[in-house]
């Protein structure tokens, strides 16, 4: 009998060697080769000879793009608001989007309720829960519009041949780490079974012309567990994420072949299911009464929204020798880096100080317009003088401390206006063509981080 071939693979980026290496040549990770058993390959004869073979007339042919007609393609719209967003407009038929996010986020959740509600045929295959349990949840949701079928199956091929025989609209996969190929020895959730199952679902995506949406838990480091081949694969990567002790959730695209990747779903959950937040300024501004120093507001920007978002800044005396620096939500060496130019641009000394920032509602900003609402929250808690509630930030800090135009600046400026703010700080860079004086909230322009000192903490 022949000896089962086994194959290393990198856990990182999905690279193969026939033998263990302690650093991939590939990505450069370090221990990161884990051996699998694989199937049988085809000879590298056949193999060599297969695209030479006669009476292969009936493959698809090239076709000129122009005369590719478009348009055709009705994407499937949910009743989920947020979903359509961050998947561009809705499903597009035949696609493979996958959804990561750590345990217990609700990611189950979100797909149960598009299962429940999209008024079409549903097939949800679960290898994680019973059918009692999926239906446990669903009372809890409420609601049924659509026709959903239910099945708990790992197996891949059985799976597949269930939903060729249903033909639903759309087939949703709850997860793709628990599938399992029988073609594959190796155990569920490794490299080569996730990557020979995501293969086979792709196929059944574009043959059948139904979208599959797939979950995919997350690993220790954030990236979606299994190959990164798997994020080749796919059409669509989103990711769910926030603050488990919060109740704000957020869909973001990390890739998507028919739309852009900076939109993003704001979700709440609650006890009978996920939410959607349509107006997330309101609920991200914290609601107090009195002044306190070291709280800002940035007018950011996440996709095509504006979004009013609190800054809170905490600077301390340092109790023991190395101060501490923490922060939720906030890229660490951005802050570091804000830090460096406040002390090297303003002569604000940070360095005897422990510093603990925080973004409201637990949600990570990537818009690098809350800088100077960082700025300015970080100066109002180590001089202990408040930012007036009523005054907004929007702007990039560079590293000589100048204040950096940022995009759709009149969208920003609307948005501060519509939530009652008197006033609003932005880089005087970025007003070129613009009148100020055609808004209703004041706009006040600055050049340098210097010039926070003289109109705010004096
Ligand atoms: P779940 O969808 O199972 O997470 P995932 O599939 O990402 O692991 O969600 C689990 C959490 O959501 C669980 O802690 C309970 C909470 N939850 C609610 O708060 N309300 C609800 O209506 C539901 C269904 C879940
Ligand atoms: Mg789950």
């Amino acid at each position: 009998m022949a000896k089962a071939k086994t194959i290393f693979f990198c856990a990182e980026c999905g690279a193969s060697a026939p033998k263990w290496l302690g650093k991939c040549p590939h990505c450069g990770a370090w221990n990161s080769y884990q051996e699998e058993r694989i199937e049988k390959e085809t000879t590298t004869e056949t193999r060599s000879k297969s695209w030479s073979a006669p009476g292969k007339l009936d493959a698809p042919r090239a076709i000129p793009l122009k005369q590719i007609q478009t348009g055709t393609t009705l994407r499937l719209e949910t009743p989920d608001s947020e979903l359509n967003r961050v998947l561009g407009g809705g499903i597009v038929p035949g696609s493979l989007v996958l959804i990561g996010g750590q345990p217990g986020i609700g990611k189950s959740t979100l797909l149960l309720q598009v299962a429940m509600q999209l008024p079409a045929k549903i097939l949800y295959v679960s290898g994680e829960e019973s059918e009692e349990q999926i239906k446990m949840r669903a009372d809890r949701i409420g609601t049924f519009a659509s026709e959903c079928y239910i099945l708990t199956e790992t197996n891949v091929s059985k799976m597949l041949n269930q939903a060729l025989d249903l033909q639903p609209d759309l087939l949703i996969v709850d997860s793709i780490q628990t599938l399992s190929s029988p073609h594959i020895e190796s155990t569920p959730g490794s490299i080569s079974q996730v990557r020979e199952c995501a293969g086979e679902l792709l196929r059944f995506a574009k043959e059948t012309n139904i979208p599959v949406f797939l979950i995919g838990h997350i690993n220790k480091e954030g990236e979606i567990a299994g190959p990164k081949l798997l994020e080749h694969i796919v059409d669509c990567v989103l990711q769910f994420e926030g603050d488990r002790h919060n109740t704000y959730r957020i869909l973001r695209t990390l890739k998507n072949r028919f739309g852009s990747t900076d939109e993003m779903g704001i979700y709440q959950m609650q006890s009978v299911g996920l939410r959607e937040v349509s107006n997330p300024s309101e609920l991200l501004l914290s609601q107090k009464d009195e002044e306190l120093s070291g709280s800002g507001v940035a007018a950011t920007m996440e996709g095509l929204r504006p979004m009013l978002i609190e800054t809170q800044a905490l600077v301390s005396k340092a109790v023991f020798g190395t101060p501490q620096r923490s922060a939720t939500g906030f890229d660490m060496r951005r802050l570091s880096m804000l830090l460096a130019v406040l002390e090297k641009r303003c002569g604000y000394f940070f360095s005897m100080n422990d510093v603990f920032l925080n973004i409201a509602g637990g949600i990570r900003v990537d818009d690098p317009a809350i800088d100077l609402s960082i700025i300015a929250s970080l100066i109002s808690s180590l001089v202990d003088v408040s930012i007036p509630a009523n005054i907004c930030f929007a702007g990039e800090v560079g590293l000589s401390g100048e204040i950096r135009a940022v995009n759709r600046i009149e969208q920003r400026i609307q948005e501060a206006d519509r939530l009652g703010f008197k006033a609003i700080y932005v880089s005087k860079y970025g007003m070129k063509g613009i009148d100020p004086g055609r808004f209703g909230i004041r706009v006040m322009t600055i050049g340098k981080v210097e010039e926070l000192k003289g109109l705010l903490f004096n």
